[in-house]
């Protein structure tokens, strides 16, 4: 990277000293994770955020959900900067409030509210975390959805899963036991989610149509395709991707679980991992006594987590050393407060 964005990114976290926290996702550019304090899965981002009082800026290098959880979890004199504001995230954006709600009448309309427990991925905006949390519900991410769903199952016998379809069927398949048949798929654009009431009484897992616009492009063909060019090779990938995929792959995480995985593997060993290209590019640089490669080479970064950049890092951060606070991620007070009990109800998860 640029040495005089570098020198000047330098100069200016010694200038803030302790007064900043910069927080870096895995999925960040190896330009901006180098001036993280903390790298981590959405997790432990968020524990971390929660975990720094004494920090009077948190800067966010990831996406909009996460600054925004960031800044339900700490304390109202913090102040949370999300480097550049068009980071947010097509997945989260395809759960809108008015539409959940829409869904939760037609629940109620039917009878059945009274027995779903509403779940939303990490990956949803304050908004839907709030309406989670307002209708005693839990967050979850992608490192802890199956005591998320534990925990749901024992308040209700049915879960509303948000926004991420893929995420909520491969573990209540793959790890719970349920079957395909006892998850359907709420569709917001169709009326009554183009589902037949029936069909919503007999379902055990209600599914958003959701889904991450880069772990969807992994297909079942790459998977088999690389296992006969690569023998022997592992096929690590993250639970966004499609069910097709994450049954035929070897190993399943999130991020944190894909780093730890790759870092106690044997050398020598082969690895096609599904996720994010920074993280795999990393993994790569950092193990060369392995053979990691992409599980498609087709598929290319997330396009909004790739919108904080250096120059913008830069930024935000001599703003800060000026005395003012750019692009501060707030999220209002009663919005906050409910979808707070829903992460803490999370962070409290056995
Ligand atoms: P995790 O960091 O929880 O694995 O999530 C991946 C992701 O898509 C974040 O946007
Ligand atoms: Fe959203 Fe997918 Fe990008 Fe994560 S990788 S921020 S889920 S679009």
């Amino acid at each position: 990277s640029d040495p005089d964005l570098v020198a000047r990114a330098m100069a200016a976290k010694l200038a803030l000293g302790d007064r900043v926290f910069v927080l870096g996702h895995h999925y960040q550019r190896d330009e901006v994770i180098q001036f993280a304090d903390v790298t981590g899965d959405s997790f432990k981002l968020a524990r971390e955020a929660a975990a720094r009082p004494d920090a009077e800026f948190i800067v966010f290098c990831g996406v909009h959900f996460m600054a925004e959880s960031a800044d339900i979890l700490t304390t109202d004199a913090q102040k949370v900067i999300l480097p550049d504001l068009a980071a947010g995230c097509s997945m989260a954006d395809m759960a809108v409030l008015s539409q959940v709600e829409t869904a939760w009448d037609l629940f109620e309309d039917l009878g059945i509210a009274g027995d779903v427990v509403p779940v939303t991925y990490m990956n949803s905006s304050a908004d839907i975390k709030g309406f989670v949390g307002r209708n005693k519900g839990v967050v979850c991410t992608s490192s802890n959805a199956k005591r998320a769903l534990d925990w749901a199952f024992e308040q209700g016998s049915k879960v509303f899963f948000l926004p991420d379809q893929h995420l909520g069927r491969n573990t209540a398949v793959l790890e719970m036991g349920y079957s395909l048949d006892d998850c359907v798929l709420y569709d917001p654009h169709k009326p009554h989610g183009g589902l037949a009431p029936e069909q919503l009484r007999n379902a055990k897992m209600i599914l958003w149509r959701g889904h991450c616009s880069v772990h969807g492009r992994f297909t079942l063909p790459v998977v088999e395709e690389v296992r006969e060019r690569v023998p022997g090779v592992n096929v690590l990938v993250h639970p966004e991707c499609r069910h097709e995929v994450v049954t035929a792959a070897d190993y399943v995480g999130s991020t944190e679980y894909i780093i730890k995985t790759v870092e106690a593997a044997p050398a020598g060993s082969a690895w096609a991992i599904g996720t994010e290209l920074n993280l795999v590019r990393r993994l790569a640089n950092a193990h060369p006594d392995k053979q990691i490669m992409f599980l498609d080479r087709t598929v290319c970064y997330c396009s909004t987590m790739n919108r904080i950049d250096l120059p913008h890092l830069v930024w935000a951060l001599e703003e800060l050393v000026a005395g003012r606070t750019p692009n501060q991620i707030t999220v209002d007070p009663d919005t906050s407060a409910y979808a707070r009990s829903a992460l803490d109800q999370m962070l409290a998860l056995p």
